[in-house]
């Protein structure tokens, strides 16, 4: 099974009403709603970028501890700069419903065990990517600037670097949002609106495959994200699985190179919905094919750190936005709940989607 694959240059280059356009966009519609996660073709994604976005990550990473450490905020509560290894664990290994999702799906479909999971052994850089909004907020949020490393040649091209390619996949992520509306049948602005002053934030993981390549190794343990959809540029190494909600298989995923980004929903989705699309879980491990890559490394760029950058971006809704279950949509996503156990699709504990500010939902 794969995920689809979505056609964004369609949908630029053509007007709204073509039946191409429209067909393109419900494709975007059900592929949200039957796997969560879809793979977006964008020429103007550029692998020249992601690879030089890679290789600055790659180079930051590989600098000594103490170095590093001059990039952490912890009085900003690590919401800009570095948060070392060690640091995040997954919330699923002792939350109820999560364990009960692992529970309900086939032995061979479950994730890696995370109940004895310590903190996931990555690192993370926060890069903030929003727009300050002019009205008056009830979540004024963080003022502090972006942090940009000290090393020189690090900090001659991390700048343009990382607001180069966290641009690309800000605008295709928009893009995507915009189909997703159209092929749900909302006007379609509605998401792109609702996440006009969103904290977003260019957030790459890196993991050490030195210290920690070991075949079942897990970088990220089986989690869904809390925002509205993440976008994914292609990593050098393989290890991410994603679950299809509707059918509970496990999918290893594959980006093509090239012009292709990988898009999964997030909770402000599942709850803007009523749950007609739900957050995808999804898990980073070391596995058979992260080891052959990490050895095909080694042999072809020997001189290169042996470090998995996640390029990952986080779209968030405005935090002041009131989140609460669109009604056309929410009557579907009953309607669907009871037939998509029937089509294979694990059930789960239908959550309530209480009405409340994003702002606290995050909090949350
Ligand atoms: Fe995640």
């Amino acid at each position: 099974m794969e995920l689809p694959t979505i056609d964004l240059d369609l949908f630029l280059s053509q007007s709204l009403e073509t039946s191409a356009v429209q067909h393109e966009c419900k494709k975007v519609a059900d592929a949200l709603i039957t796997f969560g996660a879809l793979i977006l073709h964008d020429s103007r994604v550029t692998e020249g970028k992601n690879s030089a976005f890679l290789d600055l990550l790659e180079d930051y990473f590989a600098q000594s501890t103490s170095d590093i450490q001059k990039d952490e905020r912890p009085e900003l509560s690590y919401q800009v700069g570095v948060t070392l290894e060690n640091t995040e664990k997954p919330k699923c290994a002792v939350d109820e419903s999560c364990l009960s999702i692992i529970q309900r799906l086939e032995p061979s479909e479950r994730p890696l065990d995370i109940s004895a999971h310590s903190p996931d052994p990555k690192c993370r850089f926060f890069w903030k990517m929003s727009e300050v909004s002019p009205y008056e907020t009830q979540f004024p949020g963080l003022n502090a600037p972006n942090v940009v490393p000290q090393a020189e040649e690090i900090n001659a091209r991390w700048t343009q670097t990382m607001e180069d390619w966290g641009e690309s996949m800000k605008q295709a992520v928009e893009n995507l949002a915009d189909m997703a509306c159209i092929g749900l049948g909302l006007p379609p602005c509605t998401f792109r609106d609702a996440g006009r002053y969103g904290p977003h934030l260019l957030a790459p993981t890196a993991s050490d495959l030195e210290k920690y390549g070991r075949k079942d190794t897990i970088l990220a343990g089986f989690h869904t994200d809390l925002n509205f959809l993440t976008i994914h540029g292609r990593s050098r190494y393989p290890g991410l699985n994603i679950w299809a909600r509707n059918t509970g298989k496990r999918l290893p995923v594959k980006i093509p190179a090239g012009n292709y980004l990988l898009v999964q929903a997030g909770k402000q989705l599942e709850h803007l919905t009523g749950g007609l699309i739900k957050a995808g879980y999804h898990e980073v491990v070391v596995n058979d094919q992260t080891l052959k890559v990490i050895e095909k490394r080694k042999v072809e760029n020997p001189e290169r750190p042996l470090v998995r950058i996640s390029s990952t971006f986080f779209w968030h809704l405005s935090s002041d936005f009131d989140l609460s279950p669109i009604p056309s949509l929410a009557e579907r996503a009953k309607a669907f709940g009871a037939s998509h156990i029937a089509l294979g699709g694990y059930a789960t504990d239908e959550p309530e989607y209480q009405p409340m500010k994003v702002g606290h939902q995050v909090q949350k």
